[in-house]
């Protein structure tokens, strides 16, 4: 592994992390997630267009890991701005529209602009050290609540795992697609720290195969035994009592309790109900989006033909084919066992909403 170089030690609380900020040469730093497992190689960025091009081109994935990320771009832009309040304005206002458009499912980026836009107004009329330092500080919060968040809501998770059970995953909710540590996989990563022995199995996660690439890496750093299946050999593992318990990620929770995450997830949740499977959920209060009534009207981001038609320089499907290849897909409340937050759990499939986890405060 090509060791992390920083000035400080990693926010992450790792020895690889998505994305970190170095404060000496003014970089945003991104494990460069597209060439994993195969190499581990480090980019830096020094402006928010650049930082919003690899969020989209997916250098940088997953829902709360893309939030970071946009919030370090805005800090960038923050340092190069020496002009007055309203040239610094002017500027936050189009870096955070740039990178507002990089992706348009995972409502923790435009949740983690919105919290970095209030700071800036709040020091925009300060000098330019002193506002740059102020971004600064809010990004690298957002950076430490989301490693703090993943932490609690995985403890909470952990409890819910029977001892022994093999546990379904799908794409990677993982250290490398949050602030650290993971969403699905810190319920995972709690599960075999408090000794229950347990095992996993990926999806490999058609078509981007972040489950084969990043989950299997990640756990198997950790010594969590883990093995690979593709998408469509799940329905056998359920059928054949297999699968004890499903947690995944989310990049956003509509206010009646559906939940949008990678394409394929629904599946996993259909199969689960059928076989009388937990499907549970992790996320932290940032993936929760309260204005947005439910699952339909979250937006779905369809990426290009070639992710479907072609792996690497391998050609699966003829030039002149069309492809469909939407990213995510919405599970209905009515499947979705347990939510864990670091505001606590709700329990969607029996009625309880996220709205109970606004009350519960907390955070920003
Ligand atoms: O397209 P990706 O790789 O960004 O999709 C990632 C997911 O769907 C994750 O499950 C989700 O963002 C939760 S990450 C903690």
């Amino acid at each position: 592994m090509t060791a992390l170089s920083l000035p400080r030690p990693p926010l992450s609380g790792a020895s690889y992390s998505a994305v970190e900020f170095d404060t000496v040469a003014a970089q945003v730093v991104m494990l460069e997630q597209r060439l994993l497992p195969a190499r581990i190689e480090y980019r830096r960025y020094e402006d928010a267009a650049a930082v919003a091009e690899a969020i989209t081109a997916m250098v940088v994935r997953g829902a709360p890991a893309i939030g970071i990320a946009a919030a370090y771009g805005l800090v960038l832009e923050a340092l190069h701005e020496r002009g007055d309040g309203g040239a610094f304005a002017a500027r936050m206002e189009t870096a955070s529209v740039r990178l507002g458009r990089a992706r348009p499912t995972a409502v923790n980026l435009a949740w983690a602009i919105a919290r970095m836009g209030r700071c800036a107004a709040r020091v925009a009329d300060s000098a330019p050290d002193a506002r740059a330092a102020a971004m600064l500080a809010e990004a690298e919060a957002i950076h430490r609540e989301d490693v703090e968040a993943c932490r609690r809501m995985g403890e909470l998770g952990a409890a819910r795992v029977p001892q022994g059970a093999t546990i379904l995953t799908h794409c990677n909710a993982g250290a490398l697609a949050t602030g650290g540590y993971g969403t699905a996989l810190g319920v995972i990563r709690a599960a075999h720290a408090m000794g229950k022995q347990i095992r996993v199995l990926a999806d490999e996660t058609r078509p981007y195969l972040q489950g084969a690439r990043l989950t299997s890496w990640e756990l198997n750093q950790d010594g969590i035994e883990v093995e690979v299946i593709t998408d469509s050999m799940a329905a056998f593992f359920f059928a054949r009592g297999e699968i004890d318990f499903c947690v995944v990620g989310s990049d956003r929770i509509a206010r009646n309790g559906d939940v949008a995450n990678k394409i394929g997830t629904y599946n996993v949740a259909v199969l689960a109900r059928e076989h009388g499977v937990p499907f549970t959920v992790a996320a932290p209060f940032s993936t929760v989006d309260l204005a947005c009534p439910d699952g339909a009207s979250i937006p779905i981001e369809e990426r290009g033909r070639d992710e479907v038609a072609r792996i690497g320089d391998t050609v699966l499907v003829a030039d002149g084919i069309g492809c469909r290849h939407p990213a995510f897909d919405v599970t209905p409340a009515r499947l979705v066992d347990e939510i864990y937050t670091e505001r606590g759990m709700i329990r969607p499939a029996k009625g309880e909403l996220p709205t109970q986890l606004a009350s519960a405060g907390g955070g920003e």
